[in-house]
């Protein structure tokens, strides 16, 4: 069966503008399926469409939205109102730095708007005609840093959590229904958010690279953007032969790193991790 077949027409990639969420919608326009992309810059959005058009014969649709704004949900159902929406992925992260106590409340609030009340709302919204269908897929994009607690980062880790945990138990929810939905933990990926960040490090590089080694964080190089789409895609791809489970990794080394975390004291794992992030300067 085809992939559109499979799963619906169209395909919501929510946080698609660059990196890992343009890789997406390409993923999406390969297997045939027109695709809707949301984020922010109108400007690089446009970038992003145009480079789906060129490569693909799909038809490729834009909306430019903050995904933060307690309308956004309801601005994204307008727009695919007239959609069929076979496939939703949920990829946007706000992602607020900086020790919790001195972070400004709103970036705490905003982080939570992203990261958990937005998602929460479009997959109410979008799941429904899939499960009437009896078919459709749901992604939520959650992280290796939703595994325990990251200092300087406390926020944004609890808030991937929220993502993870939510994408298990609609993947429960929604199996008998034939609709596939699960949350994708991604490890450190070269997206141009990414780079900024590492940009930014002011630990002294080697120092850095024995506490991310220590922290597990990091298996090896950061992956492209690409790769890490096309690894989601797959677990897409192959529902027919082998089921989607719950949760997917972005690479199997995260997976034995997680596997591994979770045998060890917390206070080990969580403490690894911040000094990690403390030695990152920020
Ligand atoms: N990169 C990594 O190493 C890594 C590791 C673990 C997990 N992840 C997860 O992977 C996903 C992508 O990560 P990334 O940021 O590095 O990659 P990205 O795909 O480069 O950026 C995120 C996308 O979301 C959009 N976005 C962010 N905030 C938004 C908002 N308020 N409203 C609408 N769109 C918004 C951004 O575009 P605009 O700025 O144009 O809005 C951009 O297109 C996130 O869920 C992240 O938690 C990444």
């Amino acid at each position: 069966v085809e992939f559109s077949e499979r799963f619906g027409r169209w395909g919501v990639v929510a946080g698609a503008s660059t990196g890992l969420g343009a890789a997406f919608g390409v993923e999406a326009a390969r297997r045939g399926l027109d695709v809707l992309l949301v984020a922010r810059r109108g400007d690089v959005l446009e970038e992003s469409a145009a480079a789906i058009r060129a490569q693909f014969p799909v038809e490729v649709r834009t909306l430019v939205l903050d995904l933060a704004r307690p309308d956004a949900a309801t601005m994204v159902a307008a727009a695919t109102a007239e959609l069929e929406v076979g496939l939703f992925v949920y990829n946007a992260a706000a992602e607020p730095q900086g020790r919790f106590l001195a972070t400004p409340l709103e970036e705490l609030h905003a982080n939570i708007a992203v990261n958990c009340t937005t998602p929460t709302t479009l997959v109410h919204r979008l799941a429904p005609p899939m499960v009437e269908r009896g078919r459709g897929g749901v992604v939520l994009v959650s992280s290796m840093g939703a595994l325990q607690g990251i200092k300087v980062f406390a926020a944004y880790g609890a808030a991937k959590s929220y993502e993870l945990i939510l994408g298990e138990g609609l993947w429960d929810e929604l199996r008998d229904h034939g609709v596939d939905a699960f949350a994708y933990v991604v490890g450190a990926t070269a997206t141009p958010n990414f780079l900024r960040n590492a940009g930014k490090v002011q630990a002294d590089p080697e120092v850095l690279a024995g506490l991310i080694e220590q922290s597990g964080q990091a298996v090896g190089a950061p992956r492209s953007p690409e790769e890490v789409a096309a690894s989601c895609f797959r677990v897409l791809d192959g529902r027919d032969r082998e089921p989607v489970g719950p949760r997917h990794y972005s690479h199997p080394d995260d997976e034995a790193r997680a596997a591994a975390d979770a045998r060890r004291p917390r206070a080990d794992v969580v403490g690894d991790m911040g000094r990690m992030t403390s030695a990152m300067g920020r």
